[in-house]
């Protein structure tokens, strides 16, 4: 057994790191407010070409504070990708709102803009539009955003881009995140980059960020005492997790490099693998390498054999849509259950950054011999 293990996609520090956190000690600024904050939203806007940045305490507070500020409240609809962590769906619950699922696209794995446009027609018919639609960009790719956006535009649905896999990948000529109403980030600590957990709202829209920066810190109005009209939040970032991000900031587009490299050598090995398609539209970070398992070969027996050498590998999403959770949510799905059966098939195989290549190919070979010595075929048909 080994004597390191081999996680998916661990922390990747890039060195400067604590040289932020050092100022934050030094000037005292070990609060959820202080320099740091600021600076880390100036550079995350300027690195994606938004006019606004907020700074949050996790992915999931920011698409939470997305459908707050666009209104989504009890009762509204809104839909989800379906392939996806169930943190992109749980704000909907949040709101008291009712996600409704959307399948995947065999060739992106996000969302299918065909679904979509069938679940709009038939939702309009019924006078059941949802309020906001939450666009799952998938392990490191965008889903195709502009067919998305032209049919939410068209039957005015709101678009919020969960860009928490996805910093660093590019939408034709956006970065990923930018496209939608508004977009969000996770820097949790198995992101490309991370702040040990914290998040980023993104929109061009002035007003939706000064409202969900006001939210994210309990709706304080401006007055000597305390006031408050709504009810907010305690969301912000703090300004140690800040410096962090600034530090991670710089290694971004090496680290979007590295991942892709990854991806590289697994492709090239003999594994029997059929990755994840790069859609053409753009260029995916390939935050984890994820593929499918040849037909018949179970993931779960494959996963646990890595585990006796200390590999991690997980498997793809199981779809919201068959989470006991949601069990009550409507779903729309191509006749062929796209993500059900990228969920079966689906293997996420490890993409950290700092894994050398010699060590990568120690996996890539103890992958080989599995399929080689043992009869997967017949040892672990599902
Ligand atoms: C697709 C997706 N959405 C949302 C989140 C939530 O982000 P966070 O963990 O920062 O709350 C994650 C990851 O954790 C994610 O993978």
């Amino acid at each position: 057994m080994r004597a390191e293990p081999i996680y998916l996609s661990p922390p990747h520090l890039g060195g400067t790191e604590a040289d932020y956190v050092g100022e934050a000690f030094r000037d005292n600024w070990i609060a959820p407010v202080g320099p740091h904050i600021k600076l880390f939203e100036e550079e995350m806007a300027a690195y994606c070409g938004v006019n606004r940045a907020v700074a949050l305490s996790s992915g999931t507070a920011a698409i939470h504070l997305a459908l707050d500020v666009l209104g989504v409240g009890k009762g509204d609809r809104v839909y989800c990708s379906t392939l996806t962590f169930v943190a992109s769906a749980n704000p909907v619950l949040y709101q008291q709102a009712e996600p409704v699922f959307i399948d995947s696209d065999p060739e992106t794995w996000n969302m299918s803009p065909e679904v979509l446009e069938r679940a709009l027609k038939f939702d309009a018919a019924r006078g059941k539009l949802p309020k906001a639609c939450i666009v799952v960009n998938l392990y490191g790719q965008s889903a195709d955003l502009k067919p998305i956006n032209q049919l939410c535009r068209k039957y005015g649905v709101y678009v919020v881009e969960d860009a928490a896999e996805s910093l660093g990948a590019v939408y034709q000529s956006s970065f990923s995140g930018t496209l939608g109403d508004i977009g969000i980030f996770s820097f949790n600590g198995n992101k490309i980059i991370t702040t040990s957990g914290g998040g980023m709202l993104v929109t061009d829209n002035a007003d939706f960020a000064d409202q969900a920066a006001h939210l994210a810190t309990q709706a304080k109005e401006a007055a000597e005492h305390y006031e408050h009209t709504r009810c907010g939040y305690n969301y912000r970032m703090s300004n140690i997790s800040a410096g962090i991000g600034r530090g991670q900031l710089r290694v971004l587009n090496r680290r979007v490099n590295e991942k892709r490299t990854i991806y590289q050598r697994y492709a090239e090995s003999a594994l029997p693998f059929t990755y994840m398609p790069e859609a053409s539209y753009g260029r995916a970070t390939r935050w984890l390498t994820a593929a499918l398992l040849p037909e018949g070969v179970a993931s779960v027996p494959f996963i646990h054999k890595l585990r006796t050498e200390r590999i991690e590998a997980r498997r793809v999403w199981k779809p919201l849509h068959l989470q006991p959770l949601f069990k009550h949510a409507d779903s729309f799905l191509h006749e062929r259950n796209t993500a059900e059966m990228l969920f079966n098939r689906g293997i996420c195989l490890p993409s950290g950054t700092a894994m050398s290549a010699s060590i990568q190919q120690e996996v890539i070979g103890f992958m080989e011999e599995y399929f080689h010595q043992s009869n997967p075929q017949e040892a672990v048909v599902f």
